[in-house]
Formats: C-alpha cells, structure tokens, sequence
C-alpha cells in the first residue's frame, strides 16, 4: 500500500486564499479523499480550486495528539481570556514583552507588508526575533493529518469532551505537530470575522479561548515562539516537510475529566 497526500487549497477571484485542507491517505482512499476536500472547497464560493495529489517516499512519524482543554469558561471579557492566555505562555518561560509583542502583532496584522500573512511567523522566545525568512508568507505546517484509523475516534472524543467544532479539530492536528517539530508554544487566532476562537498550544496541551478577539475582526494569525539559538532551516523543514499522523491514545479517548484551567 502506497500513502499519499492529498492537498487542497481554495482562492477567490482576486487569488486571496479562501481554504486548505490535507489528508494523507491510502492508495484506495484517494478518490473519496479528493470528492470530500472538492466539497469543503464548494463551501466557501470558490473562483479556483487546487488539489495536489503527492506520493509520500518516507516512513510516516505516529504523535500522539496533544490534550485538549477550555482555557476560560465561554462568554468571558477579551481582558480576562487573554490574561490566562499570557498565563500558559509565561509558564511556557516565554518572556513577557516577546508574549505583549505576539498579541499587538496578530492585532494589527503580522504581514511585512500589513494584514495577514500567509503562515505563522517564528519569534524567538526572549528577544522576540522574527526568523521567518519572508514575513508575508511566514511558515506553514504541512503533511500532516489524523491516522486514518483513527479519525473517527478522534471526532467523536472531542465531540465527547464539548469541542465538536472541526475548526478545533483542524488547529489541534497542526498544532501536535508544530509542538512535535520544536516549537516551545503557539498562539494563534483566525482571521475570520465571525470566528473568535484561539489558541495557546504548549507541554502536550491544546488550550481553548472562545472570545479572545472581538467578532468583526478580520486579522489574525499563529505566532509560534521558538528557541534563541533555534536552527530556523531545520526547523522548517521539520514543519514543512516530513509527514506526520496524529494518534489518539486510548487515555485521550476515555478523558471527560475536568477541562477547565486550574
Ligand atoms: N493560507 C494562505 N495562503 C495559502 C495557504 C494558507 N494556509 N496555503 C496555500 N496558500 C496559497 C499561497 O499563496 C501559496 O503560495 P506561498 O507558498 O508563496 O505562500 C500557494 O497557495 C501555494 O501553496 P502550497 O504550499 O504549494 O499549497 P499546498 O497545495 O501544499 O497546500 C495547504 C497547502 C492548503 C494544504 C495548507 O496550507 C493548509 O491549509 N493546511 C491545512 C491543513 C489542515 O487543516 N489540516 C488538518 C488535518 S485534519
Ligand atoms: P485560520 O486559522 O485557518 O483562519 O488561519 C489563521 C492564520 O494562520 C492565517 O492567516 C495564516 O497566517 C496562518 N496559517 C494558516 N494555515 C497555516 C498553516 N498550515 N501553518 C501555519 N500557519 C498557518
């Protein structure tokens, strides 16, 4: 059995980029692979539609998938969410004006040249150098998806555990990777209008902050904070290149405990 990835990304009339999505599936799963990525495009209105059909030549890493939890109870001030936010950063020994520095970019919107970028910019964790080669494009996590064995179970244990949105579901597959790749944290927010969820990802934990940017905002991005001495071409070919399935443990499965932050 060969294993491929299949990739699909989704641009309006002027080329801005609309959606994306990946699997990495087997040989026999590619045709129902590439009707279902063709459908979540359809979603959006696309102008053009690209799908990328790619033979993976290595041995496929297993990483199991980061924990999830709310960081805040829903309905909470943006003041409140993005202090516990900060919170997880600082313990993650991320210094505090590199951490106010990430928040004011994802604010105004990190591109070089204004708005968003087209990936996550690399910040270092205490001087707060951008590494990220070209800072309107930045740097994408890619090859990367949930085993196929497992993706139904991966759906329904978040389901369980009050996160059935597939938002969350897509960020916490690219952030267990990002994390596997080197990455000492990640904060991140879409730069959807109507959708005002982000994220802190750090230690093994996906956490969850409805609200921590006001809805009508269309600026957004992920920061993801990195080592001083970090070797940034290694690192992104870590993140860009070598493919990665996500396993759910049994534990990951079974966990209905407390999901607050403590
Ligand atoms: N945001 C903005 N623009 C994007 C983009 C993104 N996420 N992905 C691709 N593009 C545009 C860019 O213009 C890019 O040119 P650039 O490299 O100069 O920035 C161009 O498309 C070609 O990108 P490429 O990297 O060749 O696309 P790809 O065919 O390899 O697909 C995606 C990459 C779309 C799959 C990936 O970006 C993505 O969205 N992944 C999400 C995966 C996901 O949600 N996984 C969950 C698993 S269940
Ligand atoms: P989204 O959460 O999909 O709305 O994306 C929000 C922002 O995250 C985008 O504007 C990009 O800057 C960045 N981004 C999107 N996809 C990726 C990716 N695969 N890897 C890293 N950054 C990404």
């Amino acid at each position: 059995m060969n294993i491929y990835s299949v990739r699909m990304r989704a641009a309006d009339e002027t080329g801005h980029h609309l959606s994306g999505m990946e699997r990495l599936v087997l040989d026999d799963d590619i045709a129902k692979t590439v009707q279902e990525l063709y459908q979540r495009a359809w979603h959006n209105h696309p102008h053009d539609v690209h799908i990328t059909i790619e033979k993976i030549d290595q041995e496929i890493t297993q990483v199991p998938v980061l924990r999830i939890r709310s960081g805040i109870p829903n309905k909470s001030p943006k003041s409140l969410v993005r202090t516990q936010a900060r919170q997880i950063l600082l313990d993650a020994q991320i210094q505090s004006d590199v951490i106010d520095y990430a928040f004011s970019l994802l604010d105004r919107g990190p591109a070089a040249s204004g708005g968003n970028m087209r990936g996550a910019v690399l910040l270092t964790k205490h001087s707060g150098r951008r590494l990220e080669p070209d800072k309107d494009r930045g740097v994408r996590t890619v090859r990367v998806d949930v085993h196929p064995k497992d993706r139904d179970r991966l759906h329904r244990a978040l389901v369980q555990q009050g996160f059935p949105h597939p938002r969350t579901q897509d960020a916490l597959i690219l952030a267990t990777k990002t994390l596997w790749a080197g990455v000492i944290a990640e904060l991140g927010w879409s730069d959807d209008p109507d959708y005002t969820t982000g994220f802190v990802a750090t230690k093994g934990t996906y956490w969850r902050f409805e609200g921590i940017k006001e809805a009508g905002v269309n600026l957004g991005g992920r920061i993801y904070f990195v080592e001083e001495d970090e070797d940034t071409a290694e690192l992104m070919n870590r993140l860009q290149q070598i493919p990665i399935w996500v396993m759910v443990s049994t534990e990951f499965a079974k966990n209905e405990g407390e999901h607050a932050y403590e």
